[in-house]
């Protein structure tokens, strides 16, 4: 049965882009019931609007606790019934408000491997890193998200990116976003045929 997919999103949508062809081309035996985002400008309500898919921006309203928007999100997530929400590019951390109705559902990506700069500009910082000698490679993650820990939770899967000493930060993110747009895209394929391993 296609299952369905939630996408939260805060920018430009590419990741979910991957997600969009993959669900159109049949590589993905699932479809997009919604896209989220946070922010009102961002480019990927767009992407979704394009093929017909139901684009959101839920906006914070004025005295709203943290709480209260993730447990309002939450309510509106849980009407579109999904298997999977899928964090790509989602820059805003969840609470428990939210999280703990979605119990092994939320699922994010990271633009880095795993307890390695966490948060935001990470290719960015992988970049800068690199030039200290500080590391050799970078890398990017799919993740489960249990709790409100930044880029953090059971690992699904990771790919390491080789950084190149010719690289220019636009080379380098180039990489990264095409690692990213196939780990996710074949992540959730394993999701939904059961193939995924875990890495404790
Ligand atoms: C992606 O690189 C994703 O990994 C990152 O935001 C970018 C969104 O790009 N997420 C994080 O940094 C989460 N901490 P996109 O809007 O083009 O898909």
């Amino acid at each position: 049965m296609t299952k369905r997919l939630v996408v939260l999103i805060s920018g430009n949508g590419s990741n979910l882009q991957a997600i969009l062809d993959a669900c159109q081309s049949g590589e993905l035996p699932a479809s997009v019931v919604c896209v989220i985002s946070n922010k009102a400008d961002a480019f990927g309500l767009s992407r979704a609007r394009n093929v017909g898919v139901e684009a959101v921006h839920f906006a914070k309203l004025a005295n709203e606790t943290r709480q209260e928007y993730d447990k309002r999100l939450s309510d509106y997530v849980t009407t579109k019934l999904p298997d999977y929400i899928l964090l790509a590019g989602w820059m805003r951390i969840l609470s428990s408000s939210f999280l703990s109705s979605f119990p092994n559902k939320v699922i994010n990506l990271h633009p880095a491997l795993p307890d390695t700069f966490p948060g935001t500009h990470a290719i960015e910082r992988a970049y800068e890193a690199f030039q200290r000698g500080e590391i050799e490679h970078t890398g990017v993650m799919v993740h489960l998200v249990p709790d409100e820990g930044v880029d953090d939770g059971p690992v699904l899967a990771t790919e390491i990116v080789p950084i190149h000493k010719d690289d220019t930060l636009e080379t380098l993110e180039t990489r990264v976003h095409q690692t990213e747009h196939h780990i996710l895209v074949q992540t959730i394929k394993n999701l939904l045929t059961d193939k995924v391993r875990f890495h404790p």
